[in-house]
């Protein structure tokens, strides 16, 4: 039986860090301010954005959050990025995805300043990643770091497959494995033998967005499998990329869905906000 990994847990002990810090920052005068942007009424973006508006009120951050109808220009809305990039008192701003389809994500993401980059999607912050240089790290996958490293999962010199290569998940994941001295693959809809190569994996992360498409027979025994996917279905129950009921008696860890990664990526963007808004400050030594 597979000891569950509680990102529930983990997420809350980061979130009180971030508050423990944020209280020290206030003893010199300064307030992080997230500055959230939601463009039209996507339902899940509405319930995303407003359950990160009360991550900052916990960690007592200041939140700007502007919330601008469907029909917004793409010029209106790179107008607004540029105010907020220009307004000292914002350290991160997030442009929540998906935008409607007239607007081009890329020239948005493009806008934001990179310092500002909370959701470490702008290239400067994905190139950073790739070279190691200090910079934001996207909420997700540097939050399943902080699920292994908390779990007290060892890393350097494990063999560790990434299913999926998105910009936001899988690329970003490959890498951060990478800095922690793993040997990675990274898997994807044109991989031949995805099961074989999954069954080499000590670390096994899934990013597919396919309902419980992984079960057992992807899994070495003992591996540890991180479940990135969050899907409902219907009846409402929600379920992950892996097939938890299958997967669970052969890996040593798993992460449940939900209360697995899903908690995880608000923390994060919590502790990169914190972090944005000590290095304008030069607060850190890098
Ligand atoms: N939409 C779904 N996930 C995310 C995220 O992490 N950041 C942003 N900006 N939009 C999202």
């Amino acid at each position: 039986m597979a000891e569950l990994i509680d990102g529930k847990a983990i997420s809350q002990a980061i979130k009180d860090e971030v508050r423990n810090e944020r209280a020290e920052l206030e003893k010199k005068g300064i307030r992080p301010c997230l500055a959230v942007i939601l463009c039209g009424n996507d339902p899940a973006s509405t319930v995303y954005v407003s359950n990160k508006k009360k991550a900052c009120e916990y960690c007592g951050f200041d939140s700007v959050s502007l919330e601008l109808p469907e029909e917004t220009t793409q010029e209106e809305l790179l107008s607004k990025i540029r105010e907020l990039n220009d307004d000292k008192k914002v350290n991160g701003i997030l442009v929540q995805l998906p935008l409607p389809s007239h607007i081009d994500e890329n020239a948005v993401i493009a806008a934001i300043a990179p310092e500002k980059d909370v959701d470490g999607f702008h290239a400067v912050s994905v190139g950073n990643l790739l070279i190691g240089r200090p910079g934001f790290v996207s909420c997700t996958p540097a939050g399943v770091i902080q699920l292994l490293k908390r779990s007290g999962v060892e890393m350097a010199g494990k063999e560790c497959v990434v299913i999926g290569r998105s910009n936001i998940v899988g690329k970003p994941m490959a890498v951060l494995m990478l800095r922690e001295n793993a040997t990675v693959t990274v898997c994807h809809s044109k991989t031949k033998n995805l099961r074989e190569v999954c069954k080499r994996a000590d670390i096994l992360i899934v990013a597919v967005g396919k309902p419980k498409m992984i079960d057992a027979s992807y899994v070495k025994e003992g591996a540890v499998v991180i479940d990135v996917g969050i899907h409902r279905l219907e009846g409402k129950k929600l379920c992950g990329d892996v097939d938890f009921e299958s997967v669970e008696p052969v890996a040593s860890k798993i992460t449940p869905v939900p209360g697995g990664v899903g908690p995880m990526t608000i923390a994060m963007l919590m502790k990169n906000c914190l972090e944005g808004c000590m290095r304008q400050n030069g607060l850190l030594n890098e």
